[in-house]
């Protein structure tokens, strides 16, 4: 599609301040397409401090937030506490939320649409497991996970769509730019059914799942991959900007 190039740098649970000091200092040395966007997303900790030392190419996400608005929810930061610290997106549906802290699709979905209500961009994950790819079960997953947002999100501009199989994160083992395709491509047909071809042509589907400077240029070439959600590379800031200057 025609979207604007979308690349996410998700720090996972990962870092020190010195570390990530010394991260910001490096990407702020860098620089990035002004016509894409960069959206990285530290751990909660350290989220004011990299929105306030990074420089305005960047923007930040939190990794999560919870389901509903302020109120008994121990150790949890509401979409609200977000708005509030300017911190513009979020991401939801994490494969590691959804297996290691067992998040369904349907809170998944809710997440979501509480986020959008209250301000917040979200980038939204899906993505199978091998076991599920292997069974035969690949498009009822995706189609699933995707079924559960539409009821919760009434303004698809303000979300991007990020596949990412299960066996490709932090494994080293990337999906080949065809597999990354097939999926890209459902999906959007998946978009389109429910909310027609122009809008489903503008939300960004991006690939995440060991990206990396030496996979990326390829990927970036299939019509339907928008973008990347980096993990792992977007700690090391040489790798992170040659990803988002990998852009077609
Ligand atoms: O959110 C990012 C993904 O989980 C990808 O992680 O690039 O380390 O495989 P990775």
């Amino acid at each position: 599609s025609n979207a604007r190039f979308f690349v996410g740098g998700n720090w996972k649970c990962n870092g020190t301040h010195a570390s990530v000091e010394k991260l910001v200092q490096e990407l702020n040395a860098g620089s990035v397409p002004s016509d894409i966007d960069v959206v990285v997303a530290p751990p909660f900790i350290f989220l004011d401090m990299v929105r306030l030392s990074l420089k305005n190419e960047y923007q930040v996400a939190a990794q999560n937030c919870w389901v509903k608005s302020d109120g008994a929810f121990t150790g949890e930061i509401s979409a609200e506490m977000l708005v509030d610290t300017l911190v513009p997106w979020v991401i939801t549906g994490h494969s590691e939320r959804r297996s290691l802290c067992g998040e369904s699709s349907k809170f998944v979905g809710e997440k979501t649409g509480h986020a959008l209500d209250v301000g917040l961009k979200v980038i939204a994950c899906v993505g199978e497991t091998l076991d599920q790819r292997n069974s035969g079960s690949l498009w009822y997953t995706l189609d699933s996970q995707m079924q559960a947002l539409f009821p919760n999100v009434k303004d698809w501009s303000r979300v991007v769509v990020a596949y990412e199989p299960v066996w490709a994160i932090g494994t080293g083992q990337v999906a080949t730019p065809e597999q990354a395709q097939e999926v890209h491509a459902y999906l959007r047909t998946v978009l389109a059914n429910k909310l027609g071809e122009e809008t489903a042509a503008g939300v960004r589907i991006i690939y995440g799942g060991s990206v990396n400077d030496g996979n990326c240029n390829e990927l970036a070439t299939m019509p339907d991959i928008d973008g990347f959600l980096v993990g792992g590379a977007s700690l090391k800031a040489p790798s992170f900007l040659q990803i988002c200057n990998s852009v077609a």
